[in-house]
């Protein structure tokens, strides 16, 4: 009781009165989960969100300069052996682990349940995840041991997952190096400031992004779990590229061997107009810069050999030394608005599904945490070996176009 006056008193304090509105119509269970949710609400923190939002949000200032990349084509064969080997050895003295990052939405691919369940219509019938195992038991056994596999859910989609890995008896792959952890989650506003509740006894809130990541690990015990196993070298990427190279001793060795404590691959922009923000330094330090950031001139930039000066897509594989992973983690980034649909409780207490945007939710980026170093390695790579993202429901980047680059590169042998 005293918890339930507690959290009502600091709602009403900051105007989100509503939150209670429907309190004592609910069962005693969600209304202790109510009372629970509502006292983790920073709304010291949701009110500068509120805020930030409202005035629009200001891209960071400072002078863009371009960055360093090392294009894997103009590498000497020589040297990437060496690289290989380097990487090679680090996995097979277990020094290195991989993680996925699948608590978002996917709200525009639109499928009921995880992104990671979905199946891309593959002969053999493989989800997103399987996909991803898959290519890490061939690296497991190819290295001799098996790689440690970090996954990071959601709230909203957390036990559909591990259900999903049971019911698949997680692929063959052994059940103790598959790890499990959840983002944290921000509540959703409307655009009067309103925490939006998406039922009289839930409010509704979003995952904190893929830069939650940082935050989540330290918290969930994942970096102590890599420690306790020696992994030294972590690679972070998302669940929908059907050719991502989880466990790449070439891009291990690139980093290693250079010295870097952080690194990311990067693409070639199909065209100046491309919507992928493009590795830069701001300020001297590494940045990734919007296609909505820069001026027509700069996206159009080429250098004396014709390629683009800011043409070098971030297509989120990262891979993190763990004294940089660790350290990030005690960092917070900056949140991100971006304006969403929610279903939210009229009136008259009646879920309404509205058919505009309504709401703001917030969200942190991976790529704000790499200016806290001066350098990282870049490797620039192959599109049709490495990037086949599935974002919608169909045409571009569309479970099709990820099916049909994912069947061409098995046809060349390039899914090791
Ligand atoms: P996207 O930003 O493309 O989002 O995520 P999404 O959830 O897949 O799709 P939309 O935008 O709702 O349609 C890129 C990667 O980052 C992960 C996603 O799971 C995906 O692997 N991600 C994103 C998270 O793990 N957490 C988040 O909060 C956001």
């Amino acid at each position: 009781m005293t918890d339930y006056i507690e959290a009502k008193k600091r709602a009403e304090q900051y105007g989100q009165d509503h939150l209670f509105r429907y309190y004592d119509e609910l069962t005693k269970d969600q209304q202790n989960a109510l009372v629970e949710a509502v006292s983790n609400v920073d709304f010291e923190q949701m009110q500068g969100l509120y805020q930030m939002a409202k005035k629009g949000e200001v891209s960071g200032e400072g002078a863009i300069t371009p960055i360093a990349v090392t294009d894997k084509q103009t590498v000497s064969e020589e040297v990437l052996q060496a690289w290989e080997a380097y990487g090679t050895k680090i996995m097979q003295e277990g020094r290195f682990a991989a993680v996925t990052m699948a608590g978002g939405q996917g709200t525009r691919l639109g499928h009921n349940g995880p992104k990671g369940t979905y199946d891309i219509g593959l002969p053999g019938g493989e989800s997103l995840f399987q996909i991803q195992c898959d290519r890490l038991k061939r690296r497991s056994e190819a290295c001799g041991r098996s790689i440690p596999w970090y996954i990071m859910t959601s709230r909203e989609n957390h036990n559909d997952t591990v259900a999903f890995f049971e019911a698949h008896d997680y692929f063959g792959y052994n059940k103790e190096d598959i790890l499990f952890f959840r983002q944290f989650m921000l509540p959703m506003i409307d655009f009067d400031g309103k925490i939006v509740m998406d039922s009289k006894a839930t409010m509704k809130e979003g995952a904190d992004g893929h830069g939650g990541i940082f935050r989540a690990m330290a918290a969930c015990g994942i970096v102590e779990d890599m420690r306790k196993r020696g992994v030294e070298w972590i690679f972070v990427g998302g669940i929908d590229n059907v050719l991502v190279k989880l466990c790449d001793p070439t891009f291990v060795g690139f980093l290693a061997k250079n010295g870097y404590r952080l690194g990311g691959k990067s693409l070639i922009k199909r065209d100046a107009k491309e919507k992928a923000g493009v590795f830069c330094k701001r300020d001297g330090k590494p940045y990734v810069v919007e296609y909505t950031e820069i001026s027509d001139e700069m996206a159009e930039l080429r250098d004396e050999k014709g390629t683009f000066v800011y043409g070098d897509a971030h297509i989120l594989c990262n891979m993190f030394r763990i004294d940089a992973l660790e350290a990030m983690g005690n960092q917070g980034l900056p949140y991100h608005v971006a304006v969403k649909k929610a279903a939210y409780v009229g009136d008259n207490g009646e879920v309404i599904t509205p058919e505009s945007p309504n709401a703001y939710k917030f969200e942190a980026f991976i790529f704000d945490a790499f200016s806290q170093y001066d350098e990282m390695g870049i490797l620039r790579v192959e599109r049709e070996t490495e990037f086949a993202p599935v974002k919608n429901k169909s045409g571009e980047d569309s479970p099709e176009t990820a099916r049909d680059l994912y069947t061409k590169a098995e046809a060349r042998n390039a899914l090791d």
